[in-house]
């Protein structure tokens, strides 16, 4: 099966982006599949105008996603920017799409609620992303949640494209993972850069034990029952811990004598045992970055040509001559 997924370079990777999104990743690419990741760089600019911070954060994402698991000898693992085809596509596709469709948007208008600015290129993201997926000839697409609809206007446009020119693009499938679909943030909303509220993957045990020490929970006294379903804590610890040690801590939590601090701390220690081995990769692979820049280089190369497939086809179908 032909995967693909991409994040944007938008802050810090956090643990909604590792269980939400690149678990999900490294499953799919343990199993064999034809796997294409990619750092969303040109979808980035819609929400940043820091030069310094978003190359930093493009470099902070590759290299995040190398030490997690992301494999170059298996999987084209690239940047958004190196692949040009994907711009084209995105006009192409714009040429098809209602104005109607991203009027109903639902990550467009949370963004511009939330103060970013009305710009064509926020507006238009979905169809970038949409050509993201389409010009690889996806077939999966793991992602969390919130992507949901952005994988329906994929669709959407995919269909539009092939009803007006004839079978041309692969119509992709969404890859959710219910449990995991929304990772709750210290505060209890989706754990998300923009709420800052999240839980860092590269961070030093010590933040790490104070950024858990930081989530919301209610004053239940210490000694009294707890709704272990109703709690932010437990809902981390559900993603970390094994089986029998879940059942346990839910138990202690109805028992009552067990206080939120100690949920806590077993939590901090589980995210430190559980991302140790990233964390000291991401470290080596920091002091290698010509190593970093060199596998995005070739994941470039890989993943243009298979784009270039694509614009022709898409080109030929629509009648835009070309005289390379
Ligand atoms: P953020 O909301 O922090 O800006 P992104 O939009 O860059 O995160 O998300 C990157 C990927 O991680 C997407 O596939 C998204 O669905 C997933 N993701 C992000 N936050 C969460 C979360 N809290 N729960 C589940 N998945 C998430
Ligand atoms: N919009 C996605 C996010 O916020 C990032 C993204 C861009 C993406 N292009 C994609 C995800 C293509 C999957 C496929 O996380």
């Amino acid at each position: 099966m032909r995967v693909l997924s991409g994040i944007q370079p938008s802050g810090r990777l956090h643990l909604g982006n590792y269980f939400g999104a690149i678990r999900q990743y490294l499953e799919l690419q343990e199993k064999g599949n034809e796997c294409f990741y990619f750092v969303a760089n040109l979808h980035a600019l819609t929400s940043t105008r820091d030069k310094e911070e978003l190359e930093k954060a493009t470099l902070h994402v590759a290299t995040g996603y190398l030490a997690l698991g992301i494999d170059p000898e298996r999987s084209i693992f690239f940047l958004q920017s190196d692949v040009p085809q994907v711009t084209e596509l995105t006009w192409i596709l714009n040429c098809l799409c209602p104005v109607s469709m991203m009027e109903k948007g639902t990550s467009y208008k949370d963004k511009v609620a939330k103060g970013l600015p009305a710009n064509m290129g926020l507006f238009d993201y979905p169809v970038l992303q949409a050509a993201d997926i389409l010009i690889y000839n996806s077939e999966v697409v793991p992602v969390g949640a919130d992507q949901k609809q952005h994988l329906e206007m994929t669709r959407d446009l995919a269909i539009k494209f092939n009803m007006a020119y004839g079978e041309t693009l692969i119509v992709p499938e969404p890859y959710i993972v219910p449990e995991v679909a929304v990772v709750p943030g210290i505060d209890g909303q989706k754990m998300s850069k923009s709420y800052n509220n999240t839980i860092e993957i590269f961070q030093s045990d010590s933040s790490t034990k104070k950024r858990c020490s930081q989530i919301v929970t209610d004053s239940t006294p210490l000694d009294a029952p707890k709704d272990p379903e109703k709690c932010t804590v437990f809902a981390l610890l559900k993603l970390l811990a094994e089986p029998a040690e879940i059942e346990e801590i839910a138990q202690k939590y109805r028992a009552g004598g067990y206080g939120y601090g100690q949920a806590k701390a077993r939590l901090a220690e589980l995210i430190n045992e559980k991302f140790a081995p990233a964390r000291e990769k991401y470290i080596q692979l920091e002091k290698d970055k010509d190593f970093v820049r060199d596998v995005l280089r070739e994941g470039g190369r890989k993943a243009r040509q298979v784009a270039e497939e694509t614009i022709t086809r898409v080109r030929n179908a629509c009648g835009i001559l070309t005289n390379r």
